[in-house]
């Protein structure tokens, strides 16, 4: 049973910007308009800003922003994510490491993590992913693919086909995506997404699937580290967006109900080919960093599977499942 204080506060996350009777939100709960009061102060408390209207209720301000498992839910569509399978950080090392940890735990598909800060956020390939209090969405979803190794592959390509849905639908912000996960909006980075695989060794399935995203919000630009200043940007700097447009909640809400609507209901074809729309580098000369291998090439196309097909400089045609790619200035040393 949810307390009085999560009840009121889904009544006004549904009801955001408008103005709520103190009597009414008593009636619908069926509580006294004291535990209403008393609810609303400890919100208040909590840093919610709910505006009092002078004879006419309560309302939860447009540009309140704090991550609650009553405001994902109120936004959200999917069934496969449920009040218990949400579990919101303040602060926290990773949202994938604690996600992780309740996937071995036996945690369900559609479990989520969020937190309003990660001070140890992971990135690809051993980096940090910088994760600031209260500027950024850093979520991590737990799936259990049922079975093929298919699905665990395409969930990557599938996350990021959800972020740039969302960005495109609710914020009309052009994304694209840089092999493998990468999102960029006017040419700097904005979301990055790791997915990491829980495996069973004996019977060579992957139980679990984490996919960790991370946006970037309204991190101001100077915020950024020196190392990523120039590459990292924000979804707050690159639109005439303004704060209270999209809450971190409805974000989280939005690429959660397309991230499942991409692995459940969509063909991988279907699903492949959006990923190639958004897809900026086939055509682009790269360089690919595969561990200790660094070389030039040309990005071709994107497979079935995701994989990045490239002509090497001697040309020959290769693909690319795991590795790290940049796209290089045209020289005349480029493969052709
Ligand atoms: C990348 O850019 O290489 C991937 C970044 C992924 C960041 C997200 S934020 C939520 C989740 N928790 C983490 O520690 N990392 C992912």
């Amino acid at each position: 049973m949810l307390s009085t204080k999560s009840r009121i506060l889904t009544l006004l996350e549904k009801n955001r910007g408008k103005v709520l009777s103190g009597p009414f939100m008593a009636k619908s709960l069926k509580v006294s308009r004291s535990a209403v009061w008393k609810s609303v102060e400890e919100l208040r408390s909590d840093g919610y800003v709910i505006n009092a209207v002078t004879n006419r209720g309560y309302s939860l301000s447009k540009d309140c922003d704090i991550l609650s498992a009553e405001g994902l839910l109120s936004q959200l569509k999917t069934s496969h994510i449920t009040y218990d399978k949400i579990h919101i950080y303040k602060c926290v090392g990773s949202t994938n490491l604690e996600a992780k940890k309740m996937a071995v735990a036996g945690a369900m598909q559609g479990t989520v993590v969020m937190a309003e800060e990660q001070t140890e956020g992971r990135g690809r390939m051993g980096r940090n992913f910088y994760s600031p209090k209260g500027t950024g969405l850093y979520m991590s979803v737990i799936l259990r693919p049922q079975g093929t190794e298919f699905e665990a592959i395409l969930a990557t390509p599938a996350a990021a086909v959800a972020v740039c849905r969302v960005l495109a639908d609710t914020l009309s912000i052009q994304g694209s995506v840089k092999w493998v996960n990468d999102i960029f909006v006017n040419g700097l980075k904005v979301c990055g997404v790791l997915t990491e695989a829980i495996s069973d060794l004996q019977t060579k399935t992957i139980e679990s699937l984490i996919i960790g995203i991370g946006i970037n919000v309204s991190t101001d630009h100077k915020s950024f580290p020196e190392n990523i200043n120039t590459i990292a940007g924000s979804l707050l700097n690159t639109s005439a967006n303004t704060p209270g447009v999209i809450t971190r909640n409805r974000l989280a809400a939005n690429v959660l109900d397309e991230l499942f609507n991409l692995i459940l209901f969509t063909k991988p074809t279907d699903m492949i080919n959006e990923y190639k729309r958004y897809s900026f580098l086939p055509g682009k000369p790269i360089t690919v960093y595969q561990g200790e291998k660094i070389y030039d090439a040309e990005a071709l196309d994107i497979d079935g599977m995701g994989g990045l097909i490239i002509k090497k400089a001697d040309g020959s045609v290769d693909t690319l499942r795991s590795g790290e790619v940049s796209v290089r200035p045209r020289s005349k040393h480029a493969a052709k």
